[in-house]
């Protein structure tokens, strides 16, 4: 047996580990047979979801288990091989949402006991003579045990069949729009979106020859006006979008997506999956910059698909090697490190972003304060269905205008002025001028007037002294 690698024969034992670790042996024989449930529902019970949604852990497996990752079959291959560390569960048993966070992907090593994951630094792998590869590993861009250990783990928490990882949001995109639809498609996507997305959808699939009709994917009667019958492939949405926090109705979405022949595509950055779950809503395909709220530290880039089956994650999979732009096995040890202190984190982003919210709700100088959680948010009642909490973004318009809020941007001192989101640190930005210039003039343009935060983790009192201060700074 190789060093580090899970051995044929799994071990047993007590507790969650020896438990989990049982399940791994048989779940290959069982897939085909039986459809498992790893339904993460029990420990989310606040989370809205259809009796309808389910989320098949184990899916049929086509295609030999020993093919070569480089070969036409290389993808189908690998996930025989990788299915055995992502199927950690085959009975109806299911594990609260924490514990698939600590547990799911991450077996202690069968050699040395160590408990976290290893960085498994390495290009290429040992064969046993030509073809002869251990647990489907032939070369890092095609596999690597640390990018196994944070796709099983994502794939859990998000409740879908198979993810992949990614140098970055924008790359796992990227790999999406071109491993499921073809020049002459068409694709719905937010006229309130990440302004990279919109970029990528308008300088880059569109002149290769993908139309794309923004619309806004909180109104889902427009959405369904947007659809063309045969000819749209994906309907993109983002919820809460960014910057202006609307809300969109995924299990409705779902619905007028697949009316139509669609697929529906959730980036579900803003809320991560402790928040929402889209799968279990009725998405097929979940998208992650996993640069913010999974990774939680400003420390990493990264992104991630999760895909509802183990079929729509093959062509990803496939273009995934082909083009390969993965993620690497130090990034994802850091996104796997962060993904374990998620919950405990999203419910203090929370915490923190109502008190916020509480104190901008007061404040002369601002005109309205944009957050799923009020009442009188537009989205409100689908946010509190299908959403945990309401998350950790705040964004919010300044009374005196542009100039006013791109002064107060920098004016704060713990709330540090920077694009991004999803830290453990407050971030302050003017979305007009940094995240979202690049939509200027587009329909996906925002307000001047608007400033956006990330709420960290700090000691919520100090955030709000930090912007009172700021407030005042502006004025004085
Ligand atoms: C909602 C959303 N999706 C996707 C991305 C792109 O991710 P990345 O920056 O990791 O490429 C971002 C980046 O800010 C984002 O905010």
């Amino acid at each position: 047996m190789e060093p580090g690698f899970d051995p044929p024969e799994v071990p047993g034992g007590t507790g969650a580990f020896g438990l989990l670790g049982q399940h791994l042996a048989v779940c290959l024989e069982l897939q085909a047979s039986r459809t498992a449930s790893w339904s993460v529902a029990d420990g989310m019970a606040p989370i809205g979801r259809p009796a309808a949604a389910s989320s098949p852990r184990c899916g049929i497996v086509h295609g030999p288990s020993t093919s070569s990752a480089e070969s036409e079959d290389g993808a189908r291959g690998l996930w025989v091989a990788w299915s055995r560390r992502y199927a950690r569960e085959v009975t109806d048993q299911t594990h609260g949402f924490e514990t698939l966070a600590i547990h799911a992907g991450q077996d202690p090593d069968p050699r040395t006991g160590a408990v976290a994951p290893a960085i498994w630094a390495t290009s290429t792998y040992k064969q046993d003579g030509v073809g002869g590869l251990r647990e489907g590993y032939e070369y890092s861009r095609t596999g690597n045990p640390t990018r196994t250990a944070l796709e099983g783990c994502l794939a859990a928490l998000e409740g879908g069949a198979r993810c992949l990882t990614f140098a970055s949001g924008l790359a796992a995109e990227d790999t999406l729009l071109r491993g499921l639809t073809r020049p002459g498609d068409h694709v719905v996507i937010p006229d309130d979106a990440y302004g990279g997305t919109y970029r990528l959808f308008d300088r880059v699939a569109a002149p290769w020859g993908l139309a794309y009709t923004p619309v806004p994917v909180t109104d889902v009667e427009a959405v369904r006006a947007a659809v063309r019958d045969g000819e749209t492939k994906i309907v993109w949405v983002e919820t809460p979008t960014n910057p202006l926090l609307g809300i969109a109705d995924i299990a409705a979405l779902a619905g007028v997506a697949h009316d139509a022949g669609a697929l529906l595509v959730v980036d579900n950055t803003f809320a991560s999956p402790y928040l929402q779950q889209p799968i279990a809503l009725g998405a097929d395909i979940v998208v992650h910059s996993t640069t913010k709220y999974c990774g939680g530290h400003s420390d990493v880039v990264g992104g991630a698909l999760v895909t509802r089956t183990p079929e729509l994650a093959e062509p990803l999979a496939y273009l995934q090697n082909a083009v390969g732009a993965v993620a690497g096995p130090f990034d994802c040890w850091v996104v796997l490190r962060g993904l374990r202190t998620l919950a405990v984190r999203m419910e203090r982003h929370c915490d923190n972003a109502e008190r916020i919210v509480e104190m901008l709700t007061g404040r002369p100088e601002v005109s309205q304060v944009i957050y799923p959680g009020l009442g009188e948010h537009p989205g409100h009642v689908v946010a509190a269905r299908q959403m945990r909490r309401f998350g950790g973004m705040v964004s919010f318009r300044v009374a005196a205008g542009e100039q006013a809020a791109v002064d107060l941007v920098s004016h704060t001192e713990l709330f540090t002025l920077a694009e991004s989101l999803g830290g453990v640190e407050s971030l302050i930005e003017h979305p007009g001028r940094m995240t979202h210039a690049s939509v200027a003039g587009s329909p996906l343009e925002v307000p001047g007037d608007l400033v956006r935060l990330s709420v960290g983790i700090e000691s919520a009192e100090d955030l709000v002294a930090d912007l009172a201060g700021a407030f005042e700074a502006v004025r004085a």
